[in-house]
């Protein structure tokens, strides 16, 4: 053990007591990638913003590293055949809890397993994937798997969020007037896609989805994913090889989900 400069230093990584923890996390981290010789490249879509893409970044694999290409030693290892219940497990957040919420209230409220299925899946695209468009990254993660209604309607969500339907009681959030300002307008492609969805036959599909989409949704209530896996069962078709590896149009987007720090 090394302490003559004031760090704890054995095999283990360097953690002074003046680090976060976030900052423990990161440095306990780079310590395993060390040990295996690891490197990983963040793509730039994950960096973007907080760096500027245009900007020049080293992304060279360092000499006597090798590139991540398979498993990430960070993240818990999914099944060689991933189902999306798999997904639920491994990769969602923690924010899941807002599908299942939305998915409980929409069975409480006596809806078909066609809207329960809709509300259980509407955030995927947040809670697994990317947030901006994240309605439409949804739509298109599921709809190899669930009825064209359902993905058409989780596609709407994005954009019937933002606009009121009294006949059915839906008021325009009030979180979205703090989070956005009293202000906010739309892009001019969501007012197409609102326009689109309201005039659809499934306009109702998708209007149910923002019914039943709790903004003041409870964090410590439990609701528990078993609840649904019987209709996760009905209304999914998993295909047998696993989610990712099934050929279908979005498997890379399951695949990108599993390996998200994949050289390449
Ligand atoms: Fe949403
Ligand atoms: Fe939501």
């Amino acid at each position: 053990m090394d302490t003559s400069n004031g760090q704890t230093r054995a095999s283990g990584p360097v953690l002074r007591p003046d680090m976060t923890l976030s900052e423990r996390a990161d440095a306990v981290e780079e310590h395993l990638l060390e040990q295996l010789n690891l490197h990983v490249a963040k793509s730039v879509l994950f960096t973007s913003g907080e760096l500027d893409p245009t900007q020049p970044v080293n992304r060279i694999v360092p000499p006597g590293k090798q590139a991540l290409m398979g498993d990430d030693p960070r993240l818990p290892r999914m099944p060689d055949k991933p189902t999306l219940l798999d997904f639920f497990k491994y990769r969602f957040s923690p924010s899941q809890n807002h599908l299942l919420q939305s998915a409980n209230l929409a069975l409480k409220n006596g809806h078909d397993e066609k809207i329960i299925m809709a509300c259980l899946l509407h955030d995927i695209g947040v809670v697994g994937f990317i947030r901006s468009d994240h309605g439409y990254w949804g739509a298109q993660l599921v709809a190899p798997y669930v009825t064209e209604e359902v993905s058409w309607a989780i596609k709407a969500h994005q954009a019937l969020r933002f606009y009121p339907d009294e006949s059915v009681g839906y008021e325009y959030p009030e979180a979205y007037a703090r989070w956005f300002g009293s202000d906010y307008e739309p892009e001019p492609y969501i007012q197409d896609e609102y326009r689109r969805a309201r005039d659809h036959k499934w306009y109702m599909t998708g209007r149910l989805i923002t019914l039943n989409d709790l903004y003041a949704f409870d964090p410590n209530a439990v609701v528990n994913l078993d609840d649904f896996v019987d209709i996760i069962g009905r209304n999914f078709r998993q295909p047998e090889e696993g989610l990712g590896f099934d050929n279908s149009p979005v498997a890379h987007m399951w695949r990108t989900m599993i390996w998200p720090t994949r050289f390449l």
